[in-house]
């Protein structure tokens, strides 16, 4: 018999749930959890069943069980580790990562040679690189991939500055899905000219609802992928939790939820083609 003062159930549940913790954390979960679950009777016993399988599970998807297509990544760092376990990202390869920001996506795994761009810093632009063709051996492409909207209607603060897309700025303001989706597809060009012939290039974007409608981002980025010649290798789906949605819209009126919320992007992994598309000769 264990007795365990601390943490309480609940706080074990609001833990596991915010997946927000690392590996550490999650072990230590779940061996609390396996530690009270031998004293509690039913009902209790059977949500911390449930409770334990799920902590399990999340622990499995950080350590060495297999690789699945949809999971709840704590961090885009945590699936490029993953991506590196599948071998689409390998120690030697010279990376590429246009779109560097805060560098997450490199905080658990990173290649000897990475090389990065961030707009904010140097006034790189994804649709114009200054590498010549066929340079690295993979990319990493997280453009902006949610159009908020116009400022005066965007629901989510911050948006526009978060991504890139401030007014003001010499980053045109992206003000419908369209435009977004015009910048994502020159990047991808720009991404199938810098990588070398056959070389792989990992794509984020995602489908989501705009103005009353489901815009599928996903889609859109995977057939102009195609159309620049890219075979589809692999495609992985990022689960977050949804953030809480303001219950009136801007003008004040209630919100009424018609889709499902959309509470994961997508990773394709594409692999570039062997023929330059744009002269048309084999490479
Ligand atoms: C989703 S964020 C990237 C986050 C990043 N992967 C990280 O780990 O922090 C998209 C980034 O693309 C940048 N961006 C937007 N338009 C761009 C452009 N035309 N050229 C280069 N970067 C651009 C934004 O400034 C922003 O930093």
């Amino acid at each position: 018999m264990t007795t365990v003062e601390e943490p309480t159930v609940a706080e074990l549940v609001d833990l596991a749930e915010s997946r927000t913790s690392l590996e550490q954390d999650i072990v230590t979960v779940l061996d609390l959890v396996y530690e009270v679950i031998e004293d509690l009777s039913h009902p209790e016993h059977a949500a911390l069943g449930r409770l334990a399988r799920f902590v399990d599970q999340a622990g499995e998807e950080l350590g060495d069980g297999p690789v699945l297509a949809a999971t709840y990544w704590p961090t885009n760092g945590h699936m490029v580790d993953d991506l590196h376990r599948l071998g689409y990202l390998a120690c030697t390869d010279h990376v590429l990562d246009p779109t560097f920001e805060g560098g997450i996506w490199w905080r658990e795994w990173r290649p000897a040679m990475l090389t990065t761009c961030h707009r904010a810093e140097d006034g790189s632009d994804f649709r114009a690189l200054p590498f010549d063709s066929h340079t690295f051996d993979a990319v990493t492409y997280d453009p902006p991939y949610v159009c908020p909207g116009g400022r005066k209607t965007s629901t989510i603060p911050g948006f526009h500055d978060r991504f890139g897309m401030a007014e003001g700025g010499d980053t045109p303001m992206f003000s419908t899905p369209a435009e977004l989706q015009q910048l994502i597809n020159d990047g991808l060009a720009e991404m199938v000219r810098v990588v070398k012939p056959g070389g792989l290039i990992l794509t984020k974007c995602q489908d989501y609802v705009w103005g009353g409608r489901l815009w599928e981002g996903a889609t859109l980025t995977r057939n102009h992928a195609v159309d620049l010649g890219c075979t589809v290798v692999d495609r992985l789906e990022f689960i977050t939790r949804p953030r809480p949605q303001p219950a009136t819209n801007p003008d004040g009126s209630p919100r009424r939820q018609v889709h499902a919320r959309r509470n994961l992007s997508t990773l394709w992994v594409f692999r570039a083609p062997n023929v330059d598309t744009r002269q048309g000769v084999l490479l």
